[in-house]
Formats: C-alpha cells, structure tokens, sequence
C-alpha cells in the first residue's frame, strides 16, 4: 500500500502532468505560432487567482489495443472563475493535445460546464482553437459535437455565450460558435470556415487561403458571422470583459449599473448643431452617440459589417442600453439586408438579456434595387420589424432627422410598443422625402409647368414646410416630446429610469416564427 506521502505525491504528478497538456515541446510550437496556450489565456481572461479547473484527469476512451496515447485533461481545460468578480464558466480547447480536437470525453467536459452554467445560471465562455473532430474517435466526436450544439441552443437566451477564435474552427464545429450569442475572432491567427481551401479547390475550383477564406478580417465585414476582430489574443479576451459588463449573469436577471462620475443632467450643446441644415448631407452618428452617453463610452459591435447601422453597448446613468442607430454618412443610413439582419439580432440579444434599447433614428427607407429585392430585403428587413416588435425590454426612440416611410415604422415606432419616442426639432417624419413625394404627386403640374424646374423647387420648399417636420407625428401623441437635441441625455436618462420598472409580455405561445 503506498503511503499518504505517496498518495500525495502521485497527485502532485499527475497534476503537473495535466498542465503540460501535450508536452513542452508542442507549447513551444504553440508560442511560436503566435499563440498562447489554453491556460495562458484562462489566466488572461479571468480575475487572478480565481480559476477552479475540473476534469483535469479526464482521458479519452480509446479503442481496446490501440496505441493512441492518453494525455490528461484530453485537449480541453474546463472550469469556472470569476471575470470581475462574476462567476463564468470556461471551456479552452488546447492545441497542444491533438491540435485541440474533440474526443467524446473531450465533449463531455464541455457539456459538464454548460450544464453547470444552466443550473446556476452564469455565462459560458468558450476558447476555441481545433482541429475538429478526432479523426481517431470518428463517430463518437461528431455525437460529441451535436451534444454542445443541442446545450448551446437550450442555453440561449437564458445564460451570455461568448466565443472566441483563436486557432482553427473548421467543419461542422463552426455551429457552435454561429449559435452563440457574440463571436470574437483574433487577426491572422484565427479561421472559421465550414470547408477550407483545399475542399474549396477540388468542388470550385476557386483559389483561396485559409486568411481570405474565413480569417477574421472576412468574417467581420463582409460574411457578419463575427462580431469584433481584435489584434491580439489579450484584446480578444478583454472585449469578452468588456461585453460581459453589460449583460446580467442570466435572463433573470438585469445588468449591473455601474456607476458614474458624468452628470446625469449634462446637456451636450454640439448636438443643436450636428444635422446639417442640407437634408442630403451626412453627419457622424458616432459623434450623437458618444455625445450623449456616459464618459462618451461606446462598444460598437460589428463596426466593418453593415456600417450604414451601428449597434453596441453603452451606459445611460449608470445603466447598460443597447443602441441601434442609422448611420447617415454610410449608403444615407438606409435599410439594406445586412443592416437589418444585423440590428435585428442585436435588438434579440438586448431584449434576452434585459438590456434596455435606445434606437436613433435617420432613415431614408429601405435600399432600392434589383439585388436587394432578389436577395430578400422583404424577409430581411421584416425580421428587423419582427424584433422591435417582439422586445419587451423598454425601448427609447430619438428620430434625429428621416424616418421615412416603413422603415418610421420598423425603427422601435409608437406603434410597435416603443415606450418613448422623441424627436428633436430636425426630425422629418413622412412616408418619402420631399423630392420623391413631389414627383409622384404633382406629376402633371410638373409636365405641365411653363418652368418645370422653378415650379419643382417651389413645391418641394413647400412639401417641407409643410411635412418635414416632427409636429405631425406629435399631435398625433406619436412622438411623446419633442426636445432640443441638446438635452438628449438628460431625457433618455429620464425616461430610462421611470421605464426602469416596466413590465411587459407577449402572448403565450411554443415561440414566434421569425422570417429566416
Ligand atoms: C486528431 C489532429 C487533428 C484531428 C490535428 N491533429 N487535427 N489529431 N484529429 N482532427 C493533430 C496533428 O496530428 C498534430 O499532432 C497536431 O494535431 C497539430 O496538427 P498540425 O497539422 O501539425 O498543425 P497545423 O500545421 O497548425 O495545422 C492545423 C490544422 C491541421 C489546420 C488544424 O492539423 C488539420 O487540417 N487538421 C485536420 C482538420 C480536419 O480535417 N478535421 C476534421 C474535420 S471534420 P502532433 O502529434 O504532430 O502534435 C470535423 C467535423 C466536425 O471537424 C463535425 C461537427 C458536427
């Protein structure tokens, strides 16, 4: 019988063994790839000290007699810690062991923290960095897989899912990020592509690296499957920081106010002046943003993918908003397919979470155009309008100047149970600018103006005066005020904090049908 002495010394073994992962040597391959391993980057993401690891002596299952050789943990750190003092769960694929690919245990180690995150309702972080199914384990790694997948989709909207990329994500495991509810990528050393170039190559003859393929860089502008894209991995790991400080530990729950040295009552007078008197020129909506929120902090989510909207976290007296807002300096902030698929799953994401939104509104309409109508702008932009509709969470609207046509609608309107709706004094809310309306209802007097040019402009100056304006809508009650663009904080402020109690439901049912 070996002594207690013993016993103690063999853990301390096989826990050194445990944290070598696959051995110095593949460590070092993984520091020379510009990458950290998977217990740096835990020690990166959580509060010092904090991480408490679990199935560290958990080993594959191997066929009987085969040689392939066991390592303990089995290519994945799993466990919980604190991100500010917060309790998360964390799963960090090791490339080490491998090339972090995932083995049956491997996936019952992840599902034994997701389940654990459910049951006590605290967010699941993921690292990723795999190779993808374990070639040697076949079927069982792709039952392993679809066992994430299913907890992945049971846990949304009850706990935060954030993952993030920093090696490969290839095949089938690419759903499991797509599922969760933010993606980080780090640039140049992380891909996510369901088939890779050589795959690409051979089904369409198309050359393409595994970069230009589904490296960050794509997967943050043009595909929107990413949300952020950091420099590096210590960036990747504070932006998961930074976005869990605005979520609550689960649905139950609201996010932490955090309070705040800036003036709840502070007007900002740049804002009476940022809408150009010309209504076709564009400002920054960034400047109205930072404007009006506390100490001009702004997480812009997804910035390089469907600029014409902007969505990202903020505070308003302390209190975590998620903000949609038009950019009239991209495409005039129209609505196209991107930009409602963006905004419409940021408006779900605030709406599970209990996050406030608070919608700025400069909108021209919906994109015109043959590919914009072949590629589904009515499905699109009706899953923006189906999630206005459907969040219950308080939603504060500013028109800042157009809101035209449906998209006045679609953008959190009185209608659609926008609990405050504003607009400052250069709101225009018709159902088509000046121009538009002009030629379509006075297009015989034009025909038949001596001066069609001169008639032209005296009818539009007088469609303005007339309709471009925000007091139509507020004798109708609905605009609730209308206010100088100075005092935007101060109101929303406001009005946040008397919605701050609000209750709201929608009809019982198994769930909606969103136009996919
Ligand atoms: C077992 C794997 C592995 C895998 C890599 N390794 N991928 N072991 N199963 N899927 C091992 C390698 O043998 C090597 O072991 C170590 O990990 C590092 O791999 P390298 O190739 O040396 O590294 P690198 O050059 O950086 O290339 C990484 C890679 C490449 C691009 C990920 O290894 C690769 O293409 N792997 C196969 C990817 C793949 O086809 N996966 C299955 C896809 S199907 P040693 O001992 O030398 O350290 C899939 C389905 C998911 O994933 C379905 C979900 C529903």
């Amino acid at each position: 019988m070996p002594s207690n002495a013993e016993r103690l010394n063999r853990l301390e073994e096989l826990r050194a063994e445990s944290l070598m992962g696959g051995g110095q040597a593949r460590i070092d391959r993984q520091h020379e790839a510009g990458k950290l391993t998977a217990r740096e980057r835990i020690d990166l993401l959580l509060d010092p000290d904090s991480f408490v690891e679990l199935d560290a002596f958990v080993t594959s299952r191997p066929e009987a007699g085969s040689d392939t050789p066991l390592y303990l943990g089995d290519g994945v750190v799993t466990g919980h810690g604190t991100v500010d003092g917060r309790l998360v769960f964390v799963f960090s694929q090791d490339f080490t062991v491998f090339g972090g690919s995932l083995s049956e245990a491997y996936a019952g180690k992840i599902c034994k923290i997701m389940d654990l995150a459910m049951n006590v309702g605290a967010p699941i972080i993921g690292l990723n960095d795999s190779g993808g199914a374990r070639i040697q384990e076949g079927v069982v790694s792709l039952g392993g897989y679809a066992d994430i997948f299913l907890r992945n989709v049971l846990a949304s909207g009850v706990v935060p899912q954030i993952s993030v990329i920093l090696g490969p994500c290839a095949g089938g495991a690419v759903y499991s990020p797509a599922i969760t509810d933010f993606t980080v990528m780090v640039e140049g050393t992380s891909y996510m592509f369901v088939t890779g170039p050589n795959v690409v190559r051979a089904v369409t003859h198309e050359e393409v690296d595994a970069e230009s393929l589904g490296g960050a860089g794509v997967h943050t502008s043009k595909s929107g499957v990413a949300h952020l894209a950091a420099a590096d991995e210590s960036d990747a790991l504070d932006a998961v920081r930074r976005i869990l400080a605005h979520l609550p530990q689960n649905n139950l729950e609201a996010p932490a106010i955090v309070p705040t040295a800036d003036p709840a009552d502070r007007m900002d007078p740049s804002l009476d002046t940022v809408v150009p008197e010309d209504p076709h020129k564009p400002y920054d909506m960034h400047d109205v943003i930072h404007a009006v929120v506390d100490d001009r902090d702004f997480l812009e989510i997804q910035p390089a993918w469907a600029p014409n909207i902007i969505i990202g976290f903020a505070r308003l007296g302390g209190r975590s908003v998620g903000i949609i807002a038009q950019q009239p300096s991209v495409l005039a902030g129209a609505l196209d397919i991107d930009a409602s698929t963006k905004a419409a799953r940021f408006v779900r994401t605030c709406d599970c979470f209990n996050v406030p939104i608070v919608s700025f509104v400069d909108v021209p309409g919906f994109l015109p155009g043959v590919g914009q109508e072949h590629g589904g702008i009515i499905k699109h932009g009706a899953k923006l309008l189906y999630a206005y509709c459907e969040a219950t969470v308080p939603k504060l609207t500013v028109i800042t100047r157009k809101a035209y046509g449906g998209a006045y609608d679609v953008m959190s309107s009185k209608h659609i149970r926008g609990d405050m709706n504003f607009a400052w004094p250069t709101a225009e809310i018709a159902v088509m600018g000046a121009d538009g309306a002009v030629n379509i209802i006075f297009k015989d007097e034009l025909a038949a103006a001596a001066d069609p040019a001169a008639e032209r402009a005296r009818l539009v100056a007088d469609y303005e005066r007339e309709f471009a304006n925000p007091y139509i809508a507020a004798a109708r009650g609905y605009v609730d005020d209308v206010f100088r663009p100075s005092e935007t904080r101060p109101r929303l402020i406001r009005a946040l904090e008397m919605l701050a109690t609000k209750r709201a439901s929608n009809p019982r049912k198994k769930h909606g049908n969103i136009p996919l």
